[in-house]
């Protein structure tokens, strides 16, 4: 097997971790990041549930080459991943006493002899590495989510995976919808940012597409529904990203959060369709396509995606480039310092040449 490039840094032992919310594609990143590692002699120490594998001497489990084996298809993570919980926010309780989050995680770092961390994460996680690379901890952060919104980079892994769950859903929809000459509301996950509605709805034909970038006008929704039954369509798709809000409105929340636990999101898909019902006077349903979205094998493209990234911060950790997050900058997987991304979100440009091409198909898009 041979080692490109050198190993400069002199690392020879790193650990990996997975936080926040799963993505297809985590464990083509993990197995992608044992095999380059293995190939340059550096043995690859798997964190279990995020940073909380640096918090108990029991978290963690040596990664070989058989241990990644045949998991580049499979979803989730071998490894577990938390949304629940900042090390910078708050103490813990552990089998050693009460400690501080961070501080234990460093010290956990050294006494498992690790030279440097992989961080496999969205904007969160990345936020924490961020914290714990100005601490001194060498690392590198790897990109996920399936909502896409993290700047620098033109896609996260786990979003094509997404995205194409989402266009066979609204396949399905689109021919129950037609027989009942029904409206259908489907709500797609994303956050604060539109990309798996945007990208879903124009790749599912749907005719309305309401996004967190533009609050929409359920008027104009209506308008939209009412002209295709005039040309004789009887049926329409609505794709509501769960960040989407009426003019002057606010997103639908289903639970507040806090310093450690982002507020979830839900429930805008459902009040959409039971104005659209009588506004329009069609019969109407909705549907939220929810965890799902992010179940399931990872496509070839986020295939291809992690592993690259996976290879990619492995050659970051050999040339000492610490601090860096991997990015797709079409066609390069290039490094962005840590922190140009962290309390950053990647939404639409409204001019967005998707947003004009949907304009042109005759979605509306609420307003
Ligand atoms: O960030 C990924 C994501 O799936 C979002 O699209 C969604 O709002 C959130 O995570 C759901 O989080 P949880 O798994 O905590 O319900």
């Amino acid at each position: 097997m041979s080692c490109q490039p050198e190993n400069r840094s002199g690392v020879k032992r790193i650990g990996i971790l997975t936080g926040g919310g799963d993505a297809p594609g985590l464990n083509a990143v993990i197995r992608a990041v044992v095999k380059s590692a293995n190939n340059c002699n550096i043995e690859v120490i798997g964190l279990e549930d995020s940073f909380d594998g640096l918090i108990e001497p029991d978290r963690w489990r040596l990664l070989g080459r058989k241990d990644v084996t045949g998991i580049l298809r499979i979803g989730g993570t071998i490894l577990g991943t938390t949304n629940r919980g900042n090390p910078f926010a708050y103490p813990v309780d552990t089998s050693g006493g009460r400690k501080d989050y961070s501080a234990r995680c460093v010290e956990m770092f050294h006494e498992l002899k690790l030279d440097a961390l992989v961080v496999i994460g969205g904007d969160g996680t990345l936020g924490i590495a961020y914290e714990f690379h100005k601490l001194g901890i060498p690392l590198v952060g790897v990109p996920k989510t399936i909502d896409n919104d993290i700047v620098e980079t033109t896609n996260t892994f786990g979003f094509d995976s997404a995205v194409a769950f989402a266009t066979d859903a609204i396949d399905r929809l689109h021919t129950t919808a037609e027989a009942h000459h029904r409206v259908m509301v489907v709500e797609v996950m994303g956050r604060y940012a539109g990309w798996i509605a945007l990208y879903a709805g124009v790749a599912g034909g749907a005719d309305v597409i309401l996004i967190p970038e533009i609050p929409f006008n359920l008027e104009r929704v209506t308008e939209r529904i009412k002209a295709r039954d005039a040309y004789g369509a009887q049926f329409s798709i609505v794709v509501v990203a769960e960040g989407a809000k009426p003019v002057g409105g606010k997103v639908s929340v289903i639970q507040e959060g806090n310093a450690a636990v982002a507020e979830r999101l839900g429930g805008m898909g459902a009040r959409v369709a039971v104005e659209l019902e009588q506004m329009t006077g069609k019969e109407t349903r909705s549907v939220v396509l929810g965890h799902l979205q992010r179940g399931g094998a990872p496509t070839s493209f986020d295939r291809v995606l992690a592993t690259r990234f996976g290879s990619r911060a492995v050659e970051l950790l050999l040339a000492g480039e610490f601090g860096n997050m991997v990015a797709f900058h079409p066609p390069d997987i290039v490094a962005v310092g840590l922190d140009r991304i962290v309390g950053r979100t990647r939404n639409i440009p409204i001019d967005f040449d998707v947003v004009r091409t949907a304009r042109a198909m005759g979605i509306s898009l609420g307003d």
